[in-house]
């Protein structure tokens, strides 16, 4: 009897304290929702077919899940202009509630042009789904530059957001209203993609309401688990593991790997303790104005609290080494605005693991023998990873190990291609079918040789040489070897390739996935004359053919090739040895 009124006792306390419990308010007071009842998507859906239709890219798909589901409040659409200056010049929306980040839905001047204030956009996803309806108030011209320099500030190129803004970016920004139809697709992970309000009423149903999130783009290991969970007890409260599963920084470990390492690691955590959810971000790189955009963010989410370390969301150095923002910029900007936004800042504390005393330590103990303290570096365990050595248990957990290794086996085991380039009868294809054979004896993955003739007649056959043609060519190519590299096979590519343009495309979208060596067949053009396999030079000089390489049309001679062989001086068999130590140095064969 006693044990049942105890057991009531407490049922009634936990309801009484789930009533109670208040977390932080949404920022501007209210939690966003632009999405439509759901008897009214089907009007929605059909009205849509009379408006201007646009197909929103990966970044504005971002964006928009973000604005409708409430996480970007109390933004409701995307900005007009004066929200959009007044963003810029003082990190406030016109009606002086704090915001950070321009966001925008930028178009391109053909589109806009055809577009009116007042009229409405059916903004739609890749597939054509309709995601919004966007009501416009507002078009103005987009000053990238400008943008660039207050946001970001600097225009440099090398920072990927200004990048991305500089040259990703439309030319006519189109402000107004969002009303939200469908919630964009996703197909992973579903049941951890919580909202805002999702994430709420989990706080309140567990009866949480002193939280702090913890932003990720990077797999996690035991130190990233001490500092949040030390966080945690610092706030004497739990903690929410957010990690950015939109668009990060180029080179990062997919999501799909970080989050089975998630997944992971949260079992490790005290019981009750830290739940996770992910994030749709995407992510600008923009330090400072950054951290203050997702402290906002998790303020929305219910969080008391947020974690902000060194260098928060900043993009590394420039080209001559020199970072972009202080260490701690990002935490001094935050801090000035902390009490206004509520949402309070817990600083990062650095941990190492102490040899001796064999558990992590804050760094920051005096009492502590610095050189005691073992750490393992992103570029160290990258090479760990490489040659297959045991990654230390004190580091990180096995299970996390092994989801490292199955999307990083040793180099031996990944994929790579290597790309010729140079002039019709340089040699390329006879390196190349040569280095196949090669490969072929080897043995160990699968090859492909995608010559410049073979691509021309199974995958281009319709294209001519124009410049356009060209450039669709190669990029066609790097598409091919970009999935033949993710399988872990090894392509071989030997196309002209004349233009830098669409070679470092290629680059781009192969070196995603594993090894790129680029191979400069630099024969001169007098010798590739005077060989003339094809008559190709001769037809030229009849003018029988046009835009013939080197003869009328340009050869961009690469600036980043990792290996450069005149066939004028070196034998086949050579040449492909050259190649084939190379490989072994990239410890990609044996
Ligand atoms: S490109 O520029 O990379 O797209 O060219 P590529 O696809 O490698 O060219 C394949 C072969 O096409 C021949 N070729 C030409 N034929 C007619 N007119 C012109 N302008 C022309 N340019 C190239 C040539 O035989 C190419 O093969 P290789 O092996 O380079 O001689």
């Amino acid at each position: 009897m006693i044990g049942q009124q105890l057991h009531l006792g407490i049922v009634l306390r936990e309801k009484r304290d789930k009533m109670n419990n208040q977390l932080i308010e949404p920022h501007g007071g209210k939690l966003v929702n632009c999405y439509c009842k759901s008897s009214e998507v089907e009007k929605y859906k059909s009205d849509a077919v009379n408006f201007k239709s646009y197909t929103l890219n990966d970044r504005q798909l971002c964006d928009i899940e973000l604005i409708l589901n409430g996480s970007f409040s109390p933004i409701d659409g995307f900005m007009n202009q004066d929200n959009y200056n007044s963003v810029l010049d003082n990190n406030r929306l016109v009606n002086g509630i704090i915001w950070p980040m321009p966001i925008v839905l930028d178009v391109s001047k053909q589109f806009a042009d055809e577009l009116s204030i007042d009229d409405k956009v059916a903004l739609r996803d890749k597939e054509g789904y309709l995601i919004a309806i966007l009501l416009i108030d507002d078009m103005w011209n987009y000053d990238k530059l400008e943008e660039a320099k207050k946001v970001y500030a600097t225009q440099d190129l090398n920072h990927s957001g200004v990048r991305y803004l500089l040259e990703n970016g439309g030319d006519v920004c189109l402000g107004g209203k969002l009303i939200g139809v469908e919630h964009p697709h996703h197909h992973d992970f579903l049941d951890i993609r919580l909202g805002p309000s999702e994430t709420r009423k989990y706080f309140i149903n567990e009866g949480w309401n002193k939280i702090v999130a913890f932003q990720t783009r990077n797999p996690m290991h035991r130190a990233h688990k001490e500092i949040m969970q030390r966080a945690a007890e610092e706030i004497n409260g739990k903690a929410l593991l957010h990690p950015v599963v939109g668009m990060t920084k180029q080179g990062d470990v997919d999501y799909f790997t970080r989050v089975r390492c998630y997944q992971k690691i949260i079992d490790k955590f005290p019981e009750n303790s830290t739940v996770l959810g992910l994030l749709p971000l995407a992510m600008r790189m923009a330090g400072p104005r950054e951290a203050l955009w997702h402290a906002i963010i998790r303020k929305n989410y219910g969080c008391s609290h947020f974690i902000i370390g060194r260098d928060h969301a900043g993009p590394g150095n420039d080209k001559n080494g020199k970072p972009y923002y202080g260490p701690y910029e990002a935490q001094e900007l935050v801090e000035n605005y902390e009490k206004e936004l509520d949402i309070k800042m817990v600083m990062f504390k650095m941990v190492g693991y102490h040899k001796t005393m064999k558990k992590y330590v804050a760094l920051d103990d005096s009492n502590i023998d610095k050189s005691d303290i073992m750490f393992i570096s992103g570029t160290e365990l990258r090479n760990m990873l490489n040659s297959g050595a045991d990654i230390p248990e004190w580091f990180t957990y096995n299970d996390i190990t092994e989801e490292l290794r199955k999307t990083y086996p040793p180099k031996l085991n990944r994929g790579f291609t290597i790309f010729f380039t140079g002039l019709s009868g340089s040699g390329k294809s006879t390196i190349a079918k040569s280095l196949y054979s090669k490969l072929m004896e080897v043995g160990s993955r699968p090859v492909t040789l995608l010559d410049g003739d073979i691509v021309r007649t199974h995958l281009s056959s319709e294209l001519g040489f124009s410049k356009d043609h060209r450039n669709l060519n190669i990029k066609r190519i790097g598409f091919v070897a970009s999935e033949i590299t993710k399988n872990r096979g090894a392509a071989i590519c030997a196309p002209i390739a004349p233009y830098e343009e669409s070679r470092n495309y290629v680059k781009e979208i192969i070196a995603q996935h594993g090894e790129y060596i680029l191979v400069h067949i630099s024969t001169s053009l007098e010798v590739c004359q005077e060989r003339d396999t094809k008559g190709l030079y001769k037809k030229a000089k009849q003018g029988i053919i046009k835009g013939l390489t080197g003869v009328d049309d340009p050869y961009e001679v690469p600036k980043d090739a990792d290996i450069v062989i005149d066939t004028n001086g070196i034998s086949v068999s050579n040449a492909v040895d050259e190649i084939m130590i190379y490989l072994q140095k990239l410890n990609l064969i044996k």
